[in-house]
């Protein structure tokens, strides 16, 4: 019966989740916002999607034997849908964060079961000291251990593309005209790009990325730049590499914003509404007040913006002595869309 339980948690509870309208932001951008509530998964976050699919194809292929080790280099995210769900179903994990990984991430991955190795950064395979190459390196050299490898595996634009992309066409009943998120591995706008773009060309997909990150040359140029501005620290967005998982083909244009835009948008949000949004969810907002004119909407888009994750887990980031929030009413109005 409790092993019924536990895998109804798991392959159930993941997914479908809330998309409701803004009021506030809809007012402020004189258009209709709504958010994509990821928050309701199982572990808090949209990266619980691709760790499923990533988990059950490398069992679905035999990549690891039960009571192996799954091993991710995560921000934090990642690493608890794979600690998650490795431990539902009796296997172990280690994740690689790096040293920018917030306290209560790192709690809740040792809670969930997880062994946790703090990096120094997340630059990517080819320097010695990231998560990613502390993470390949210990899986090479530990039997029976199996790196998920969220960067370059498929699963991972797979998983929005097969969910999150369907969800957001169907709870919008197909009248979305943008949609926005920001971008860390790429994961989520290449899956829910490619999806929406096979409805309707016309949807506009776009990222947002921390100051210093490079995608956005990337995707304009086809280039990384030769510069080496410092990435600004927005926790689970910004590359200083091109990941495998990034697909440009489906971006329309990637908008740039500094650490502490998005940080004072946090707390000013929490003071107008009353609500903690994540890190890279701030950034989003950040991005719509900085560039309302080059977004230029219209009274009838339906804008949709995806929020990762939830503020909770940046409260000694973002939000330690802040008190001042108002709690004021609710600024969700609809749960669903009737008409607009
Ligand atoms: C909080 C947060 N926001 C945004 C992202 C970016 O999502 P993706 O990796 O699919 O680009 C992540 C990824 O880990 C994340 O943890």
């Amino acid at each position: 019966m409790i092993s019924k339980i536990k895998k109804a948690l798991i392959h159930e509870l993941i997914g479908n989740t809330p998309l409701r309208k803004c009021g506030y932001l809809s007012t402020e951008n004189k258009t209709n916002i709504y958010i994509k509530e990821e928050f309701h998964n199982p572990g808090m976050s949209s990266k619980d999607r691709p760790a499923l699919y990533m988990i059950q194809d490398a069992i679905a292929k035999n990549k690891i034997k039960k009571g192996g080790e799954f091993v991710e280099a995560s921000s934090g995210n990642t690493g608890l849908g794979i600690a998650m769900i490795a431990n539902e179903l009796g296997f172990k994990s280690t994740i690689f964060v790096s040293q920018t990984c917030s306290d209560e991430k790192i709690a809740m991955l040792e809670s969930a079961g997880a062994r946790v190795e703090i990096c120094e950064n997340s630059n990517g395979l080819h320097d010695f000291y990231s998560t990613q190459f502390k993470a390949q390196s210990y899986a090479s050299n530990h039997p029976n251990a199996y790196f998920t490898n969220q960067y370059y595996n498929s699963g991972n634009i797979k998983a929005h593309y097969l969910t999150t992309g369907p969800e957001i066409w169907e709870q919008t009943k197909g009248k979305i005209t943008h949609f926005i998120v920001g971008v860390g591995t790429g994961g989520t706008i290449s899956g829910v790009g490619r999806y929406l773009k096979e409805q309707n060309k016309d949807i506009k997909i776009w990222g947002v990325e921390p100051s210093g990150s490079i995608l956005s040359h990337f995707l304009e140029y086809g280039e990384v730049p030769d510069d080496n501005t410092k990435m600004e620290p927005i926790e689970g967005i910004g590359r200083t590499f091109v990941p495998g998982s990034f697909d440009g083909k489906y971006v329309d244009k990637i908008f740039q914003i500094g650490y502490q835009e998005s940080a004072d948008r946090a707390v000013s949000y929490r003071k107008d509404s009353g609500l903690l949004t994540g890190f890279s969810s701030a950034a989003v907002i950040a991005a719509l007040d900085k560039y309302v004119e080059d977004m230029d909407f219209q009274p009838n888009d339906l804008v949709v913006l995806l929020f990762p994750d939830h503020g909770s887990r940046y409260i000694s980031k973002l939000y330690a002595g802040e008190t001042n929030a108002s709690f004021g009413s609710s600024i969700f109005t609809n749960q669903k869309i009737a008409s607009q």
